[in-house]
């Protein structure tokens, strides 16, 4: 729509989203991760982006390319994912925090890749650091959203993590739909507020979902600034 030369319903709304994995590191060559593509929150930096949005993307290693029209910043770790939030937080009207970002790193990373030696072998680890609750201590009036991914108690766990984030909403999930979540090019959420109250939304492309969760944080963003 903006490029049409309209302005767009979220013209000028600063939007910070993160996206893809973290890749925390066991030594120069190995790390743990998980298998988020990416493609939730690249879509979600389209969405605003074409709805005349300024669009801060911060993505662990995806598949994708950076989109067109939207500033970039490409991260490797948590630590890292969170300094990058940090400098664009108090620019940011609306955080979308769809990155999956590993809770736990290794407590000893090695710096030289060694070969292996013996039948076991231990792995001590460390929390990551939360990166919305470092930037819910920090925020003014930015509006906070998340993602979860639960495979019990979606509801009452989401409604939780809503409440100790600070988030408005927070989309919940289930890995075990076919071809939704990780991966797929489809996404069927429940939007958990902190309440608790559930709305399922149906299954559907993950540039549709975007939108959608674009279409309920709008009313909540702070009036805009001249
Ligand atoms: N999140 C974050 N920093 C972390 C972990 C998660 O900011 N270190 C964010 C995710 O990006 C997501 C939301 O928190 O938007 C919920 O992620 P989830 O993994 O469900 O929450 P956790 O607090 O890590 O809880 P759990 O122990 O169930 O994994
Ligand atoms: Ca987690």
């Amino acid at each position: 729509v903006a490029a049409l030369g309209f302005p767009g319903d979220l013209a000028g709304r600063r939007v910070l989203v993160s996206a893809g994995p973290t890749r925390e590191y066991l030594d120069p060559v190995r790390f743990l991760s998980n298998p988020s593509s990416g493609r939730m929150g690249y879509a979600v930096a389209e969405a605003a982006r074409d709805r005349g949005a300024e669009v801060v993307l911060v993505s662990g290693p995806t598949a994708l390319p950076a989109p067109a029209g939207v500033h970039f910043e490409a991260v490797e770790t948590a630590e890292e994912m969170l300094g990058a939030l940090l400098k664009h937080f108090a620019w940011s009207e609306l955080l979308v925090m769809s990155a999956a970002v590993a809770d736990w790193r290794a407590a000893h990373p090695k710096g030289e890749k060694e070969a292996k030696s013996g039948e076991r072998q231990t792995l001590e680890l460390v929390r990551t650091p939360d990166i919305l609750e470092t930037l819910a201590a920090r925020r003014r009036n930015q509006v906070l959203v998340g993602f979860a991914m639960e495979t019990h108690a979606g509801v009452a766990r989401a409604a939780d993590k809503a409440r100790r984030k600070g988030l408005a909403f927070i989309c919940l999930n289930y890995p075990t739909r076919e071809g939704t979540a990780f991966g797929g090019s489809e996404n069927e959420v429940t939007l958990v507020t902190q309440a608790g109250d559930a709305e399922p939304l149906p299954r559907m492309p993950k540039r549709e979902l975007a939108d959608r969760i674009l279409d309920r944080a709008k009313p909540l963003l702070p009036p805009p600034t001249p």
